[in-house]
């Protein structure tokens, strides 16, 4: 539809009078406790989502909510630091609405980070997790509507939803850098509750490895344009026992922050090895 197009347009050209024209090569979506990447990076403009026409505003503690642009070793690169949440109120359009203007100024790739529940036995709080797959429990998906055809087909494919060498390459920056790294399947969920005991282990039944409130609708908008996505877990919490946990948000960032290093660690790497 052309007033999504429009929006976008307006979006872009926001920001690109912002920042110069800037254009970013790589986007990043930096999850709740994960927004310390932003330091690896030389950074050159931070515009606040407030500031930038049609974005929504967040809400969420541990999101601040800005638009970074800068460069780490000769790569040009757009990090969100904050995302929009399904749960806060916001429409999938609005959730997917940042993905599109990224790739409207540029980018090539996503990297996604998140905060997520571990439901594999094996995993202990602060490993991280690579997505090579997930399955989607949300009651709406972000291309419902007419088409944007200009955006990408009616029908996306979503065979490979996840860059099988960008997940390769993690897998071994993992390994070189001997930290807990399971490659695993993330199951998407709307939130805010966290999930009973009998929703976790049923997660775990159908084949999932860890579960969040993120990621799905924006590696959905991502894949409906062909834009190549890398995305890692940080578990930050056990659904994998039978003794049910009690969990708060801030137990999930406090355990995000101790893992940040770990993850800056990877995407730092996967952008300067290209
Ligand atoms: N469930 C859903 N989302 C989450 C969790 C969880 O246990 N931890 C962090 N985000």
């Amino acid at each position: 539809m052309q007033e999504t197009i429009a929006a976008i347009n307006e979006s872009v050209n926001y920001i690109q009078q912002q920042s110069n024209g800037f254009k970013p090569e790589v986007g990043i979506v930096l999850g709740s406790g994960l927004g310390g990447f932003v330091n690896e990076m030389t950074i050159q403009y931070a515009i606040p989502y407030s500031q930038i026409p049609n974005f929504p505003v967040s809400t969420v503690k541990g999101h601040d909510g800005k638009l970074f642009f800068g460069t780490l070793g000769a790569k040009n690169i757009v990090a969100m630091s904050g995302r929009f949440h399904y749960y806060e109120g916001y429409s999938m359009f609005q959730v997917a609405f940042p993905i599109r203007v990224m790739k409207y100024l540029g980018i090539q790739k996503l990297l996604i980070s998140n905060a997520a529940g571990g439901l594999n036995p094996k995993q202990q709080i602060g490993d991280l997790m690579i997505i090579k797959d997930h399955i989607s429990l949300l009651p709406i998906n972000p291309l419902i509507g007419s088409n944007i055809d200009e955006l990408g087909a009616r029908f996306p494919d979503m065979s490979e939803p996840y860059a099988v060498n960008l997940f390769q390459q993690a897998m071994k920056i993992a390994e070189q850098n001997n930290f807990r790294c399971a490659l695993g399947t993330y199951v998407g969920v709307t939130g805010p509750c966290f999930e009973t005991p009998a929703e976790y282990k049923y997660m775990h039944i159908i084949g999932g490895d860890a579960v969040g409130m993120s990621t799905v609708p924006e590696v959905i908008a991502a894949r409906h344009m062909q834009l190549p996505v890398f995305a890692i877990s940080v578990i930050t919490d056990l659904g994998v026992t039978d003794i049910p946990v009690k969990i708060t948000h801030d137990e999930v960032i406090a355990a995000a922050k101790s893992a940040e290093s770990k993850m800056s660690i990877i995407f730092k790497t996967m952008i300067l090895e290209g």
